[in-house]
């Protein structure tokens, strides 16, 4: 039964590997194609895993519809994060909990910490640096004036919320390059590009890039530990909830999930949005003829759109029996949130630009469950602000 409504070409599901490489340089319309193919199908597809150091691991199913992906996120009991939500192959568990902190932990362990770090994350910390988003994104505006035509990415995407995510951590301006160069090693999915193409070289220079990082927020921890600034740092080392207080790897950890996932994706939805205003003109004139009315739903569809989190992954802790398939103890289910953002069967004309989209229960930041985006007022908070001040600009 084909649930495909017929405004992408068939494709035939054995042509589709989602772990081939080659499958994500496709363009985006046989991407879109490929994934509308799978949806299709009666049964989530299974694939092997990508090949990596170990072993490879038993394969995953790819859960690629709305439905799955929303009911998996909200059963942590059953579809759990601790042996790794942020690899598909297995990695020892303490290389996952130093680089992923507690995204890719379960319940004690993950509900203790975001308790502790939710209060150092409060709105009136996200409220200090939405004032100098601002600043921050005029200043970029004035640059870009100055220099005329030059790279977004790096003077734009990249910039504005490296800058955001130092500021709000207090972390000193001379460093802010090193932080970058870091996070997109540990991020780098061993694109040759920003690695070492030799399997294990590429492994010992992600290390150093955590350690370097780790070395950094521990001596502004201790530097700030009962001397506390108004930086998250500081709230962070001084936070104690009910005698709960995060232990120096706990820091360190933390530092890095959040350098690392405040970083890249913001980046990328800032990117995308250049790319989805320039491909689809009259919704960049429908933004540009009221920027604060729709800018709100611009930023949420830009992020349906775009998903900048491709996917995160899930492990079966026992049998289970899930929108019409069995799933069994340790099967690996990996939630492809690009593809559940452009589920037909949720978003009406899902290949359409639409930033007047409402409803929009697109699931960007994750699904409603313990994971769900910390950072996701932060992030819609960095999105908004550059589009309201270029437009005020220009
Ligand atoms: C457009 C930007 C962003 C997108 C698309 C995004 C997406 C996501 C997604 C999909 C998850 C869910 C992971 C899961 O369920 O396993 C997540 C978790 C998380 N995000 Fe974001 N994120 C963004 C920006 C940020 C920013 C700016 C920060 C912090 C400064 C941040 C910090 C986190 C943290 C700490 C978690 C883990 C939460 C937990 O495990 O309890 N994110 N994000």
């Amino acid at each position: 039964m084909s649930r495909v409504t017929a405004q992408y070409p068939p494709l035939s599901a054995e042509h589709i590997d989602l772990s081939d490489t080659e499958f994500w340089g496709w363009p985006l319309a046989d991407r879109q194609a490929a994934f509308a193919t799978l949806r299709s199908l009666d049964h989530p597809p299974f694939y092997a895993e990508p090949e990596f150091l170990f072993d490879p691991g038993p394969g995953y199913y790819a859960l690629v519809r709305h439905a799955d992906v929303v009911e998996a996120s909200r059963n942590p009991e059953v579809f759990c994060s601790g042996k790794g939500a942020t690899s598909i192959p297995d990695l020892p568990v303490e290389f996952n909990e130093y680089f992923g902190s507690m995204i890719n932990m379960d319940d004690p362990r993950h509900a203790r910490l975001r308790r502790i770090v939710s209060r150092a994350f409060t709105p009136r910390m996200i409220q200090r640096v939405a004032d100098d988003v601002a600043r921050i994104a005029a200043e970029i505006v004035d640059d870009l004036l100055a220099k005329g035509p030059c790279d977004f990415v790096e003077n734009v995407a990249a910039r504005l919320p490296l800058t955001i995510i130092c500021q709000l951590m207090g972390i000193p301006d001379d460093t802010y390059s090193m932080v970058l160069r870091d996070t997109n090693i540990i991020l780098s999915g061993f694109d040759p590009d920003l690695i070492s193409e030799d399997m294990n070289e590429a492994v010992g220079q992600i290390l150093a890039a955590g350690g370097e990082l780790a070395e950094l927020v521990t001596a502004l921890g201790n530097e700030r530990a009962g001397k506390p600034g108004d930086d998250l740092v500081s709230a962070l080392v001084n936070a104690n909830i009910d005698g709960e207080q995060l232990t120096t790897a706990e820091l360190a950890s933390f530092f890095i999930l959040l350098v690392v996932a405040g970083n890249e994706t913001t980046r990328n939805a800032l990117s995308h949005s250049l790319v989805l205003l320039t491909d689809f003109p009259e919704q960049r004139q429908l933004l540009l003829a009221d920027i604060d009315g729709p800018i709100g739903g611009a930023v949420e569809e830009i992020v349906r759109y775009a998903s900048p989190v491709m996917f995160m992954r899930r492990t079966v802790t026992r049998d289970h029996h899930m929108n019409g398939h069995d799933y069994h103890e340790g099967d690996k289910a990996v939630l492809f949130y690009w593809s559940a953002n452009q589920d037909e069967t949720v978003f009406t004309d899902p290949a359409q630009f639409d930033i007047t989209r409402s409803p929009n229960p697109h699931v960007g930041f994750g699904a409603a469950g313990p994971h769900f985006c910390l950072g996701a007022h932060l992030a819609r908070r960095t999105a908004c602000c550059p589009a309201s001040s270029t437009a005020s600009s220009t």
